[in-house]
């Protein structure tokens, strides 16, 4: 090949290289990282996606090299010239996927074995999914519909089932485990920081699959520690958070005293500002009328993904502490 070619593969490479780099960096495409195994997990997933990038700009400089460089011109009716392979090439095509694939597996199965590993002393918690809820036993027998879990500590989750096949997930911890009648599924988490994320059913198991939510929280291990000891009580939520945490808004807005990071929705750190620029009545008012029908009024940029069911879903008392708590922490 002549040298001003392979200088325009070169370049054409680089570009397309650098537009998709700058798409896996610009776009935050992945949930807080919420424990050891994520961490461990998110590096597979970008080294397989750094290969991939690198192995889809060759391929791409090589077919638009090829369309702009050897395509028919109108007047053009020959054939092309007879080609017979190219042994280097079909060498280094084959040699080059097997190392790449092989890279892939050993660091894949280094990770599983990791994240697979309980120590020699894990907290050990039964879970036990149901239709359409969820149950977590601690080592001294309480029993909880929402998990638990001290921070920088391996804790050894215990799924089972008690009808049909549902699966464990929390998107911040990455891993998911299904939960089968009969069998006890392992998995080992082990939570890096403080928050509040959702507990997510992800086996369609029903009509109430899409609602089959939990919540987990991560304490310190003195409050972990102080919240098992004293019987489980919720540490210190105001009603107004845990009515947030309750009825899952934390999936899809980011708020921060919340520890909630969701982006489907308006990001209620916000909420002061976006209800000037709604314009419309008391800031309470404006809450209140969001959560019950959600349609009435949308943020520029989001589209009305809110169920419309949480009117009803929702206790007066309790949709009251949540406006409350939602006006309190607006900026
Ligand atoms: Cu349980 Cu889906």
């Amino acid at each position: 090949m002549r040298r001003g070619s392979l200088i325009q593969l070169t370049a054409i490479a680089l570009v397309v290289g650098g537009v998709c780099t700058v798409v896996a960096l610009a776009v935050p495409w992945l949930p807080l990282e919420g424990g050891k195994e994520a961490q461990r997990i998110d590096f597979v997933y970008w080294f397989a996606t750094v290969i991939a990038i690198v192995v889809f700009s060759v391929v791409a400089a090589v077919i638009l090299f090829s369309v702009w460089k050897f395509r028919a011109r109108p007047d053009d009716d020959s054939d092309g010239p007879p080609v017979h392979g190219h042994t280097g090439l079909e060498i280094g095509w084959t040699a080059v996927p097997a190392v790449l694939v092989t890279a892939i597996s050993i660091v894949s199965a280094i990770v599983l074995a990791q994240n697979g590993n309980a120590g020699s002393n894990p907290l050990k918690i039964d879970v036990t999914a149901r239709q359409f809820a969820w149950s977590f036993t601690y080592p001294n027998g309480k029993t909880f519909g929402y998990l638990t879990l001290p921070e920088n500590r391996k804790t050894q989750l215990n799924i089972t089932s008690d009808d049909v096949i549902h699966s464990f997930w929390v998107p911040q911890l990455r891993q998911k485990q299904d939960a089968v009648p009969g069998q006890h599924n392992k998995l080992v988490v082990t939570p890096i920081r403080l928050g509040t994320w959702p507990v997510i059913c992800t086996e369609l198991c029903g009509v109430g699959h899409s609602i089959m939510r939990s919540h987990v929280t991560i304490l310190s291990n003195a409050a972990f520690e102080k919240w098992l000891a004293s019987g489980g009580k919720a540490p210190a939520a105001s009603p107004g958070l845990a009515a947030f945490q309750k009825n899952g808004c934390a999936s899809c807005h980011t708020l921060k005293a919340a520890n909630a990071n969701g982006t489907i929705g308006p990001d209620l750190d916000k909420l002061k500002s976006e209800a000037a620029k709604a314009n419309r009545g008391p800031l309470a008012a404006f809450i209140k009328q969001s959560i019950v029908d959600p349609g009435a009024y949308l943020e520029p940029g989001f589209k009305n993904l809110m169920p419309p069911t949480f009117g009803q879903q929702i206790p007066p008392d309790q949709l009251n502490q949540l406006v409350q708590y939602l006006a309190q922490n607006a900026k």
